[in-house]
């Protein structure tokens, strides 16, 4: 696993929409995993801004969701397909067929699931998945004590969770209980991960799933089993890190043809 500390979030969203511009140089029909929430967002934004100067062409480029609340009604803004659309395929000028993600008003969501793993695999797997972190260390929405083998599938979410991800709804019970989350399994089944934690607030789970062992309390602990994991963290998210400055003089001595 490999651990780059940057000052702020927005050199982060620079450091990764580098990575993913890259990969979308060698690979122009790449298959991007995209997270929802705040953390990536400037992700987001630095690769539209690459896209608007020219520097990436993202005309064969595929997305795909991670997780998605169940029971929300179609086009509700706070579901995870709404903010996708919004926050990355419009902004990239992509069109939804470029777009693929579970179904969280399926009247059989666990066929939905199943068929969300399928879709995933058929199409080629995931180059580069983007995560972020829950404050209790969650991946997706693989809450703590989720298998680290686990595929597709229905969670119920951590009244932590729903507190946190209250702030985009009008209060924590309209928040859902259920999700369908991509497993932890499948997540790892992507050929590249980055996870991206910025603010004090998820300096505790960062130092968990990076230093601590690996446990299924801990579901972002699982990345310590991918070959090419990444973990980027602003100052403060990495506050809890004993190893904090062999990541930075590793980092600082990396050859730049190596990229992330
Ligand atoms: C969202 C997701 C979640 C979030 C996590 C952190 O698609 O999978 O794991 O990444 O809850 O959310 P923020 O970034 O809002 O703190």
């Amino acid at each position: 696993m490999e651990v780059v500390i940057v000052p702020d979030a927005d050199a982060a969203g620079e450091l990764i929409a580098g990575a993913m511009a890259g990969l979308l140089a060698r690979r122009p029909d790449a298959l991007l995993g995209v997270a929802t929430g705040s953390t990536p967002l400037p992700v987001y934004r630095a690769l539209a801004a690459r896209v608007r100067a020219g520097g990436v062409d993202v005309s064969r480029a595929r997305v795909c969701q991670l997780d998605e609340y169940v029971g929300l009604p179609a086009g509700h803004p706070e579901s995870y397909r709404s903010t996708v659309l919004r926050e990355v395929v419009a902004p990239l000028g992509l069109t939804e067929e470029s777009f693929l993600g579970p179904d969280g008003e399926a009247d059989d969501l666990p066929a939905a699931c199943a068929d969300y793993d399928r879709a995933l695999a058929e199409a080629g797997g995931v180059d580069l998945q983007l995560l972020g972190i829950g404050s209790d260390g969650h991946i997706g929405f693989n809450e703590p004590c989720s298998s680290l083998a686990s595929r597709t599938r229905i969670k119920t979410l951590t009244r932590r969770t729903r507190e946190d991800n209250s702030r985009f709804f009008g209060s924590v019970d309209e928040v859902p209980q259920h999700v369908i989350t991509q497993g932890i399994g499948t997540i790892l089944d992507a050929r590249h991960v980055v996870l991206l934690a910025t603010g004090a607030g998820k300096a505790e789970a960062v130092a968990l799933a990076v230093e601590g062992p690996l446990a299924a309390s801990v579901p972002a602990s699982a990345l310590q089993l991918h070959p090419h994991a990444t973990v980027v963290v602003d100052e403060a998210a990495a506050a809890g890190l004993a190893r904090a400055d062999y990541f930075r003089d590793t980092y600082a001595a990396k050859p730049k043809w190596q990229g992330l």
